[in-house]
């Protein structure tokens, strides 16, 4: 659907009564800022190899081939702004009773953008943790001043706080992301593919507790047959679109 005199008057009316809303963020939202996707033509992964830059083993192989190409991503994204995809989510923290953003992004942008609180699944490229204390500091040196960089506190090397390929999420944020899909009473996937685990379960794990899935995408995801109503197009323009029918509904 791409016409908003389609959507069916009923999701707004949903959308009006929702106690809990709940988001669902991936590199899509953020496309138009201009940080790249991971996946697709243009994507990340079609030009780097996970397994060698995105992987503790690679890590702990070339801590400094790791660390030249999170530099080159953090220098990409430093200069770049939220776009109206970004506000119109931060919008829509202050339009429900209970609201809560879940992004798979690192980039940083839904809190430049105005979210108070998005719960970053898989990390933040502008914070490091010490490989010996697991101290977490934010880093926004752009470049970095060493690379590898190493801990303020104890010397030792520290990583991007980023959740790697094959590491575990944290208990809290695990606990925090199914707590908010579980009680959902309408769910977006915004700008996702949806097929990271744990993140592409959620919508799952909503609508078996009856939650309404909306999605907001360029093309049909893996949701897509799950979704009660699949928004393509850029998210930019999609989603505040839709907030301005949905306000004036
Ligand atoms: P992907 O790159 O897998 O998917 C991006 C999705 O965004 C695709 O479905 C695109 O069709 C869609 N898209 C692109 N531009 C868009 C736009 N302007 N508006 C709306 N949709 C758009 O990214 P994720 O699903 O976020 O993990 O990937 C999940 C995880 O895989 C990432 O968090 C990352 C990666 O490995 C880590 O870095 C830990």
């Amino acid at each position: 659907m791409d016409n908003f005199s389609d959507i069916p008057g009923e999701i707004f009316d949903k959308l009006q009564a929702a106690n809990q809303v709940v988001v669902l963020t991936g590199a899509g939202v953020s496309a138009e800022s201009g940080v790249p996707t991971f996946r697709g033509s243009e994507g990340l992964w079609r030009n780097f190899k996970a397994e060698d830059l995105a992987t503790l083993d690679a890590f702990i192989k070339d801590p400094s081939l790791v660390w030249e190409w999170y530099n080159m991503r953090r220098e990409t994204i430093a200069p770049l702004n939220p776009n109206p995809g970004h506000l119109a989510i931060a919008e829509m923290e202050h339009l429900f009773p209970q609201f809560t953003l879940i992004t798979q992004n690192v980039d940083g942008l839904h809190k430049l953008g105005g979210s108070t609180n998005p719960v970053e699944m898989h990390g933040n490229i502008w914070k490091t943790r010490c490989i010996a204390e697991g101290t977490v500091f934010e880093n926004r040196d752009t470049p970095l001043k060493e690379i590898p960089p190493h801990c303020p506190d104890c010397g030792e090397m520290v990583r991007p706080h980023i959740v790697w390929f094959g590491e575990s999420l944290d208990t809290i944020v695990l606990s925090c992301v199914f707590d908010a899909a579980k009680r959902a009473d309408i769910f977006f996937v915004v700008g996702s593919s949806s097929i990271v685990q744990p993140a592409a379960s959620l919508a799952h794990l909503a609508k078996s507790n009856d939650a309404m899935i909306l999605e907001f995408n360029l093309e049909p995801t893996m949701d897509s047959d799950i979704v009660h109503s699949s928004v393509l197009g850029p998210s930019g323009e999609t989603l505040p679109k839709f907030l301005e029918s949905f306000k004036s509904h």
